[in-house]
């Protein structure tokens, strides 16, 4: 395969809106080496399973590439405000590599224990609060003018993973910006100083926070997903888990779970408004529901992609690929790949195998906040349909993701609607 020129995956219009460039990574080279970085692209639905694989080959221990681009971020500052971060820094407990940056055996005996707070059985049980939730957010946003972000898809997802947690309500306030700032780290930003160090210090605040609450439930145990962190033993080693070790499970559960809900809530509406014959076909639909879930986390997927390391020379995709490379994994663009999705821009109800999308990843690394997110997507867009229709974009904005190399979200959506009676 012949290499393509050079295609400017870091351009800003392409961190905004990715889709156009991966159609022709996708048709020109599903393996692309990112000529000024030690990095491939790649973005065919079959090479991405291949590589998710293969985890001998591609290591999910990629920590260093993270802490690469968080320097890359801190370069442009000012030495006394890189120095004021850097003590901040060192306030902070080090948190150890848990699940999405480990290779097994240690990624298993973290994955064995946290799993158990998010089977499908689990998620059932809290069906009628996670409900409740949504009701009441749902019946909000009638009131409101009409920014269904804000509205909707941030408050919801952040309620309801507060509450599994633990999180009291007096914290709760503080709890939703430090979950803010924490996913707000991966996106290409521009921020003032007093913005910079403020965060720095939110993010102090916030481990103090969550290993108060640890302590405290070790003390007196509740029922929620911080008592569980808190008082399990890791099987083979016979211990609590460390407070590092649970502030990095925590994270995680911050940054992976809360934010890509958001976002797959938004995307959602941003496709009602664009296919607005779906809105009557949904309505009183469950089935056709949870098939719209699964194409709107294909259409647009929350998480971009991940990297994966090299670890010994190889080959993929007929392009050679040295040890200690970065792949970077793009499961927007394997679930826009037409050998594997036919029509894949359209919103097809009737897909065969639509959960096949890789918007959660797959194999050992699949996500496991999965249930939790369909669960809460599955209930939500059927109490907005119940309370409104002729959802329509407000056309005094045009929606725009948020660049970013990572995640992929609406920072803002404004539609119009007609009340349901
Ligand atoms: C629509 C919502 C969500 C999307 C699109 C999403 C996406 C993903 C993806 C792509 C991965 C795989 C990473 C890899 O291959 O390396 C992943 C892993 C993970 N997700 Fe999610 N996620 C969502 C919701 C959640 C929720 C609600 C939680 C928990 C509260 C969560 C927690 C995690 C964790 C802990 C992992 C790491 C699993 C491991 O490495 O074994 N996610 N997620």
């Amino acid at each position: 395969m012949s290499e393509p020129n050079s295609i400017p995956v870091f351009d800003l219009q392409n961190l905004i809106d990715p889709y156009p460039m991966y159609k022709q990574l996708r048709d020109e080279a599903p393996v692309y080496h990112v000529p000024e970085l030690n990095m491939y692209y790649v973005t065919s639905y079959e090479l991405l399973r291949q590589v998710i694989r293969d985890t001998s080959t591609y290591s999910s221990q990629y920590d260093d590439f993270m802490a690469f681009s968080r320097d890359a971020g801190m370069a442009n500052l000012p030495d006394e405000i890189k120095g004021a971060v850097g003590e901040k820094m060192r306030e902070m407990i080090p948190t150890p590599p848990t699940m999405l940056t480990l290779d097994e055996p240690d990624h298993t005996k973290y994955r064995s224990l946290v799993s158990q707070l998010f089977t499908v059985s689990e998620i059932k049980k809290s069906e009628a609060d996670v409900q409740a939730v949504i009701d009441q957010h749902a019946d909000t946003f009638l009131e409101s003018d009409g920014e269904f972000m804000k509205g909707f898809a941030f408050p919801v997802p952040l309620e309801i993973i507060s509450v599994r947690l633990g999180i009291p309500q007096a914290d709760r306030e503080f709890f939703y910006d430090a979950a803010t700032c924490a996913a707000a780290g991966l996106r290409i930003q521009q921020l003032t100083h007093e913005e910079t160090l403020r965060r720095a210090q939110v993010a102090v605040d916030l481990q103090n926070l969550l290993i108060s609450l640890v302590e405290a439930r070790r003390a007196e145990p509740l029922n929620d997903m911080i008592t569980i962190l808190a008082n399990s033993k890791l099987e083979e080693e016979n211990r609590l888990l460390t407070h590092g070790e649970i502030l990095s499970i925590l994270q995680q559960f911050l940054v992976a779970g809360h934010e890509t809900t958001t976002s797959a809530f938004g995307w959602s509406m941003w496709l009602l408004c664009r296919n607005p014959e779906l809105q009557d076909k949904l309505r009183g639909n469950p089935e056709g529901i949870k098939v719209f879930v699964e194409e709107t986390l294909r259409i647009r997927a929350p998480v971009q992609g991940l990297p994966r390391k090299v670890t010994k020379d190889t080959e993929l995709g007929g392009v050679k690929i040295p040890a200690g490379s970065f792949i970077m994994l793009r499961y927007g663009a394997a679930n826009m790949d037409e050998k594997q999705f036919p029509n894949p821009d359209q919103v097809d109800l009737e897909r065969k195998k639509a959960g096949m999308q890789m918007a959660f990843g797959s194999g050992v690394h699949f996500c496991i906040g999965a249930p939790l997110a369909r669960q809460e997507l599955t209930l939500g867009l059927p109490a907005i349909l119940d309370r409104i229709g002729n959802i329509r974009l407000n056309a005094d904005y045009t929606p725009a993701a948020e660049p970013s190399l990572i995640l992929h979200n609406l920072p803002e959506l404004h539609v119009e609607f007609d009340r349901r009676s």
